[in-house]
């Protein structure tokens, strides 16, 4: 390790390297960063383990380890200066006031799952350096204050086990894949098979450990609830590095009922998707019943093409009673006790997950996703149901493309009961679901990357007239940087992602941004911009 220099000497050297053009050309970075660390955190920094420099033999897997967009591990993407694993929260501390002293610019990363790869590449602006939260994951559960402190970087999946670990009936409505970072996955939302019940995972946190611009820790009383508002859905790496969340545990009976039930375009599945539409968000909030559609190969029916809607659903209650709501509520899709199947709540979690069958759910400790694909993906809430000729256009259009997936998700139920302002994330009352869209490839290359956002855009173009719109309402979690990005030079919103995302509630963000971080150390492609000087 570098040996320790007294603190002015380091701040002499930072001021000069502060009015240096460019750092990129010091072959120190990394050098400079560890003496600031050294000098600004109790705990000494274990480098062997704690940093990876390109030249090091396992910066790329360390790279790698969590990131899941395949498009930004691509060898063109840019790299950071090196990557720095906190372990402990005085390291993250000191990583703040260190990348501010020394105008290095800094990417927080907790799971990776990031659509557009924001927490590990920066194309706006380098160089750049990447602190990994993935040693700072300690999930400590309360049964009897009905609550858990997480840190941010566990897993969902995670934060799930340690809960079941403790009570079969307790739980946390948030992400339905389980190798999400709860650090990240909460910032912008977190939606599962329990929103419709109790919300998403964000309606859940009460309390929270911060680092701030200066480098300094807060939770939700020393943050101010401005602060704490804004975190809860305001989107990742704009109002500082959350340490911790308290979340609130949720209650979910002993025994759910979990099935999957397929439709294809010749079982009537178009019809059935529009009557879905019509009901998904006023069913009974004990379940959640979502579709999954991709095109398959048509039985029978050599070199044709089908469209399976799936309907792949959670009931918080037995078969006999869902059997009961279904009968009431959507007979068409001719749901059958065959078709049930009674599980435990962290069961129904692997289920939903898309485990195999008879996985134990220590699986969920591994905190590691199960596929990693090149992608890009889009998002649309729905206020009116797509009439039956939409869908037929839209079955035209995945037949189309190599590997397209889309996702409906219904809302309704506790997510109307919420008002808009609650917390910044505002796709509430009057949402029937929300669409992801998805186009997943397996190989690299600018030509057929190209290919497949032309698709996916064309796509969105023509799904306009049946979604939301003014502002057309997209969810910050699936980031999209076709949306708009930040203005390189100066920061300044470049566009409407910004309503899409948060509707009204961005206004809000942006003041306490202003507040919060008026040097805009926290930035990125699409981080909440600082007003201008003079309309503060
Ligand atoms: C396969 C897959 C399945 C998904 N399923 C769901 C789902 O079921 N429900 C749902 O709601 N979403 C889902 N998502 C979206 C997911 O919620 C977001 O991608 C989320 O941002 C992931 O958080 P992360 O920590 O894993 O990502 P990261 O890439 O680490 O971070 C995402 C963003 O947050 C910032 N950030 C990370 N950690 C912190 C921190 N500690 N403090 C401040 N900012 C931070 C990053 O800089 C980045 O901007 C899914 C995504 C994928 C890829
Ligand atoms: C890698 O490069 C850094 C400077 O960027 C240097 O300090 C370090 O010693 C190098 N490590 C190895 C293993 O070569
Ligand atoms: C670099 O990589 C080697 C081999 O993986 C490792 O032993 C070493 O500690 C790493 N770190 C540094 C700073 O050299
Ligand atoms: C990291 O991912 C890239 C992109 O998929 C791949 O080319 C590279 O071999 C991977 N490296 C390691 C060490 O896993
Ligand atoms: C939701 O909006 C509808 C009108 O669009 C209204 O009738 C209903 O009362 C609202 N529900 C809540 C809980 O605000
Ligand atoms: C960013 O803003 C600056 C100053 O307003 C302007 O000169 C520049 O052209 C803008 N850049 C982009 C990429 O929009």
């Amino acid at each position: 390790m570098v040996s320790p220099k007294s603190s002015s000497m380091c701040s002499m050297f930072l001021f000069l390297v502060l009015s240096a053009a460019s750092l990129a050309a010091s072959a120190s970075v990394q050098e400079n960063f560890i003496q600031c660390l050294d000098d600004n955190s109790e705990f000494s920094v274990p480098i062997a383990t704690a940093f990876f420099t390109p030249n090091n033999s396992s910066f790329t897997t360390v790279l790698n380890s969590s990131a899941q967009n395949l498009r930004y591990l691509v060898p063109s993407a840019p790299k950071p200066e090196f990557i720095f694993l906190p372990m402990h929260e005085a390291h993250v501390q000191a990583a703040v006031i260190c990348s501010k002293k020394l105008g290095i610019h800094l990417r927080v990363r907790s799971g990776g799952h990031d659509y557009e790869g924001l927490s590990y590449v920066s194309e706006l602006i380098s160089p750049f350096i990447i602190v990994d939260l993935a040693k700072l994951r300690s999930v400590d559960v309360d049964i009897a204050d009905n609550s858990a402190w997480v840190q941010a970087g566990a897993t969902n999946g995670e934060v799930y086990y340690r809960i079941y670990e403790k009570s079969k009936v307790h739980g946390f409505p948030a992400g339905l894949c389980t190798s999400l970072g709860i650090g990240g996955h909460i910032t912008g939302g977190a939606y599962g098979t329990m929103m419709r019940k109790y919300g998403l995972g964000a309606d859940n946190v009460i309390d929270a450990r911060i680092v701030d611009a200066n480098g300094n820790i807060l939770d939700r009383e020393a943050m101010g609830e401005d602060h704490f508002w804004a975190i809860r859905g305001g989107g990742g790496a704009s109002f500082g590095v959350i340490l911790w969340w308290k979340i609130k545990l949720v209650p979910v009976p002993e025994t759910v009922t979990v099935f999957t039930v397929t439709r294809t375009l010749e079982q009537g599945g178009t019809k059935l998707l529009y009557k879905w539409q019509q009901v998904a968000d006023k069913l009974d909030e004990d379940l959640f019943i979502r579709v999954i559609i991709s095109p398959a190969p048509k039985a029978g029916a050599k070199g044709e093409k089908t469209i399976t809607t799936s309907y792949n659903a959670l009931f918080l209650g037995g078969a006999d009673r869902l059997l009961q709501v279904m009968k009431g509520s959507f007979p068409e899709l001719g749901l059958t006790k065959k078709d049930c199947l009674e599980t435990s709540w962290i069961k129904s979690v692997l289920y939903i997950a898309q485990f195999p069958s008879g996985t134990p759910p220590e699986v969920l400790l591994q905190g590691k996703s199960t596929f990693k694909n090149y992608f890009k993906a889009k998002s649309d809430f729905v206020r009116e149901p797509i009439p039956e000729t939409g869908l037929e256009g839209l079955w035209q259009r995945l037949f189309q493309e190599d590997s397209p997936l889309m996702i409906f998700n219904p809302y309704g139920g506790m997510m109307s009961k919420i008002p808009e302002s609650e917390i910044p994330f505002p796709h509430r009352n009057g949402t029937l679901f929300k669409i992801q869209y998805v186009t997943l490839w397996e190989e690299p290359g600018d030509q057929i990357q190209a290919k497949h956002f032309d698709w996916i855009r064309k796509l969105y173009n023509y799904m306009t007239p049946y979604v939301s719109s003014f502002p057309r309402e997209a969810y910050v979690n699936y980031r999209d940087l076709d949306l708009g990005i930040n203005n390189h030079t100066n920061f300044v919103q470049a566009s409407s992602w910004g309503n899409r995302y948060f509707k009204d509630n961005f206004d809000r963000l942006v003041k306490v941004k202003s507040k919060v971080d008026p040097d805009n150390f926290f930035r990125h492609e699409q981080s909440i911009p600082v007003l201008p000087v003079s309309s503060k």
